[in-house]
């Protein structure tokens, strides 16, 4: 796990794009995995600006979302699959129907959810996904003792992350709905490389347990632990838990310009 401290988000921006750019230039039709939320947002702009300024392009590349609201109309503001279609994907040039989404509208969630890994499966798997944390230690909505051999499924949501996204809901908690579907912790981790973001102090205690905690599905993002690709990019007040602080701050600098993360 490589751990990069930058000074605030737009750096993290920066060098979360850089690393996308790479990719597309290498694999022009590579399969991202895309987070909602307030943390990959930076990441979002950094990427359409290099789109419009003709420096990348999402042509022949696919995306998938990491998770979706249970219940929500399809035409609501906050539905994950809206979201991204408004902060990032209807802003770049993906092709028609490129971008998918976990049915939270689905008949048959069972069904949905079983389609969903196979959508994901049939295009080669996620070459790079893009992840936030929640204050619980949650990545996509795998909440505290989510199984950490999990697959794509409904989940509940905790007091904390209703709480946490009640922002987006006229800060009223009992408006965001209390279940989810979302990519298990084992769907996360066969992606190739993993980029989890998180800035400021709120997220300080889930950083510390991800980054030098025991594995355990009380702190679901610890299982990033053991997947061989992972960066997280944080700003000095997400980083501030870190008791190997000035390691991760040393070995970054000293690391050669051409090497990518
Ligand atoms: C969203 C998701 C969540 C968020 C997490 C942090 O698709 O998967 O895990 O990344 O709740 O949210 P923010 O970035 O809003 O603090």
């Amino acid at each position: 796990m490589e751990v990069v401290i930058l000074a605030d988000a737009t750096q993290i921006g920066g060098v979360a794009a850089d690393a996308i750019s790479i990719l597309l230039s290498r694999k022009p039709d590579a399969v991202l995995g895309l987070a909602t939320g307030s943390s990959p947002l930076a990441i979002y702009d950094e990427l359409v600006a290099r789109c419009d300024a003709g420096l990348i392009t999402f042509g022949q590349a696919r995306g998938f979302t990491l998770d979706e609201y249970v219940g929500l109309p399809a035409d609501h503001a906050e539905r994950y699959r809206n979201v991204i279609d408004r902060v990032f994907v209807s802003r770049v040039d993906f092709a028609p129907g490129a971008v998918q989404g976990p049915d939270g509208l689905a008949a048959d969630i069972p069904a949905a959810c079983a389609a969903y890994e196979n959508a994901i499966r049939a295009v080669g798997g996620v070459d790079l996904q893009i992840l936030g944390i929640g204050t619980d230690g949650h990545i996509g909505f795998n909440e505290p003792g989510s199984s950490l051999a999990s697959r794509t499924r409904i989940k509940t949501l905790t007091r904390q992350t209703r709480v946490d996204n009640a922002r987006f809901f006229g800060d009223d908690v009992e408006s965001v709905p209390t279940h989810c579907l979302t990519q298990g912790l084992a769907t996360i981790m066969e992606a190739r490389h993993l980029i989890l973001v998180a800035t400021g102090r709120s997220k300080s205690e889930a950083v510390h347990h991800l980054v030098e905690g025991a594995v355990s599905a009380l702190w679901p993002a610890t299982i990033l632990q053991h997947h061989p690709h992972v960066t997280v990019l944080l700003d000095d007040a997400a980083a501030r838990r870190l008791q190997l602080v000035d390691y991760y701050r040393e070995t970054y600098l000293a690391k050669p310009d051409w090497q990518g993360i």
